[in-house]
């Protein structure tokens, strides 16, 4: 019986912490939890505070919402949680240069806000989410040197025609199809894969 009333408040407890995980600090926490941090360079990440702002890496604007995560060549691993495109007001993701796997979350592209999607020299695997044709405000989309399979989404490459998309690098992947049609809108357009 007191066993039970443990597990139940341990059960109601982890349910809590779902419902409430809603702050840019909870998400970027669990971002962090998420990966392997073997030079400590989120060491400043004190998930006690308010908000992120103060955080190194971080940065927000006058409303205290985070505008820029800037962790590329960090030696991170681990993978993306899909919450981070909860961070509504994102414009630049930088992550390239580390050791991260596993898929890009369909989530970001919830991030309506993002510039800048850097997540090339990685280890991403999966398709590339048609989901990233949303966002709009896109104008630097690399991609590259990832393991990334599949087509390039036509939602992303109507970006490059319809939207703000003037760089987009996903060469050295595994992609398949072309998108010649599309080289001539873009200022720089790469990809290796043939046909
Ligand atoms: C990447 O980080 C390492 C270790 O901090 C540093 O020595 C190297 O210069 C960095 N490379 C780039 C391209 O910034
Ligand atoms: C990635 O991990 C490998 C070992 O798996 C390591 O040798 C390499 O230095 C790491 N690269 C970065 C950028 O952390
Ligand atoms: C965020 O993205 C996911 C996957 O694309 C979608 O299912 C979800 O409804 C989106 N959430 C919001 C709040 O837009
Ligand atoms: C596209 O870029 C222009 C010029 O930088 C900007 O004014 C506009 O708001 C952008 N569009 C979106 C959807 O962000
Ligand atoms: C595109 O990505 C490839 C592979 O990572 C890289 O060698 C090349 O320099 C990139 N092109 C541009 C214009 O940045």
């Amino acid at each position: 019986m007191k066993l039970q009333h443990i597990f139940s408040l341990l059960f109601g407890l982890s349910v809590v912490t779902t419902v409430y995980c809603n702050t840019e600090v909870d998400i970027l926490n669990a971002q962090r939890e998420a990966w392997k941090d073997p030079y400590n360079v989120l060491e400043s990440w004190d998930p006690t505070l308010v908000n992120p702002c103060t955080w190194y890496h971080i940065t927000c604007n006058s409303d205290n919402s985070v505008i820029r995560v800037d962790l590329g060549n960090a030696s991170l691993s681990g993978y993306l949680i899909p919450d981070l495109g909860r961070l509504t007001d994102l414009q630049y993701l930088e992550l390239y240069s580390n050791n991260i796997s596993g898929s890009i979350p369909d989530s970001l592209g919830n991030l309506t806000k993002l510039v800048s999607l850097d997540l090339f020299s990685n280890h991403f695997n999966g398709p590339i989410p048609s989901s990233l044709g949303n966002i709009n405000s896109l104008k630097y989309l690399r991609l590259n040197n990832n393991m990334l399979s599949g087509e390039i989404p036509r939602e992303v490459l109507e970006l490059i025609i319809t939207g703000n998309l003037t760089e987009m690098n996903v060469s050295d992947n595994m992609l398949s199809g072309t998108i010649r049609n599309f080289k001539k809108r873009v200022t720089t357009i790469t990809q290796d894969a043939r046909a």
